[in-house]
């Protein structure tokens, strides 16, 4: 599989920011957290052109940041993220059209004193995508094709629904005709019955336009609908990565198999009671991660090894690769529960 995005052991910290006062506190020895998130550690992924990689993953392990340096909003601490071989950002600025981002809450993306056409052509007309004769056509072509009618160009995003916001959105970072759509949560604040048509109106334009596509998402069933391989996020690390029918049907990893093990379903047990699944132990300090697998004090297969070493990402089949010691256990424990 050729590489057309490729993230190459990308890293981003968020320091501190400490005042001058915090720091001249921290040096006198007043407690003041000096620490820095790692919010992505050490992150390297492919994606083909036209394939679309979900991202998965509780909250807090790094996935929106992810996509941000992905999508050139964010600078790396470290590593370099490259579309078609050429680098999506250079001395901290973001260099390419060719990413562009849908964010979960339209809302909140969208300016609220500009009127929805403005919006779709204002980029396309600061990079020479069309000019001003031609901008009329250009809108109303990008509003059908997200199921919008044109006449709508004059309006402001509060006259619109949520789901037909969402669309403004889409529109608007289709309209810089981009090769690569990072989409972070972009059903997650529409209802449930506008999901199904905006995430089927992105299996469409994904299609017909070839793009190449991060999915971020935390449900489950979402990803497993859009994408085509999927990586699984814990603590800002990816620990398994593959093909969505393999990783979905036969978790290699175990916190992969705790996440979709944790899909809130209800269960009766013998006495009645309804609990829902949930996910052994908190997830740890981005602050202060745990030693050897960030994975371990949660984990039903841990060992001693587990603690004292980082598993690093390896094969399991020629698509597949997973980041623990016990992966061979992992995957006949799921053979035994297929039983
Ligand atoms: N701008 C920021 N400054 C400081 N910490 C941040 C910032 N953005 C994210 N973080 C921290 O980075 C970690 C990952 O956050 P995020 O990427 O938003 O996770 P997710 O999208 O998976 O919920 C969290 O611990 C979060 O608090
Ligand atoms: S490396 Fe060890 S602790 Fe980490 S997921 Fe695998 S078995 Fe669990
Ligand atoms: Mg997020």
């Amino acid at each position: 599989m050729s590489a057309f995005l490729s993230i190459d052991n990308v890293s981003r910290l968020f320091g501190p920011n400490l005042t001058t006062g915090e720091k001249i506190a921290a040096k006198l020895g007043a407690k003041v957290e000096t620490r820095s998130v790692r919010a992505v550690s050490d992150v390297s992924l492919t994606v083909a052109r036209g394939e679309t990689l979900g991202l998965v993953g509780e909250s807090g392990c790094g996935k929106s940041t992810l996509g941000r340096l992905i999508a050139g909003i964010l600078p790396p601490t470290a590593g370099t993220v490259m579309i078609d071989g050429a680098p999506v950002m250079e001395n901290g600025a973001k260099v390419t059209t060719r990413v562009q981002t849908v964010f979960q809450d339209p809302f909140a993306s969208l300016d609220p004193r500009m009127k929805v056409g403005d919006t779709v052509s204002e980029g396309p007309i600061a990079h020479g995508l069309t000019n001003k004769v031609k901008t009329k056509a250009y809108v109303a072509e990008w509003f059908e094709r997200v199921g919008l009618d044109p006449v709508w160009v004059d309006r402001y995003p509060h006259q619109f629904s949520g789901g037909q916001r969402q669309r403004i959105a889409i529109a608007r970072a289709l309209a810089m005709q981009p090769d690569v759509l990072i989409c972070d949560e972009p059903v997650a604040s529409l209802d449930v019955s506008i999901q199904a048509q905006i995430i089927n109106l992105f299996l469409e334009l994904t299609r017909d336009l070839g793009l190449t596509t991060i999915f971020i998402s935390h449900d489950l069933s979402v990803v497993q609908h859009v994408s085509d391989r999927v990586a699984v996020m814990y603590l800002g690390r990816i620990v398994e990565l593959g093909p969505v029918a393999e990783v979905f049907g036969k978790p290699a990893h175990p916190y992969t198999d705790a996440l979709f093990g944790s899909v809130p379903k209800l269960v009766l047990d013998a006495d009645e009671l309804v609990h829902f699944d949930t996910i052994e132990g908190e997830v740890p300090s981005p602050l202060s991660p745990p030693s050897g697998c960030y994975y371990h004090p949660r984990c039903p297969l841990a060992t001693q090894a587990c603690s004292d070493q980082q598993p690093l990402m390896q094969p399991v089949t020629e698509r597949r690769e997973v980041a623990c010691h016990h992966f061979e256990e992992q995957i006949a424990k799921g053979l035994d529960k297929a039983v």
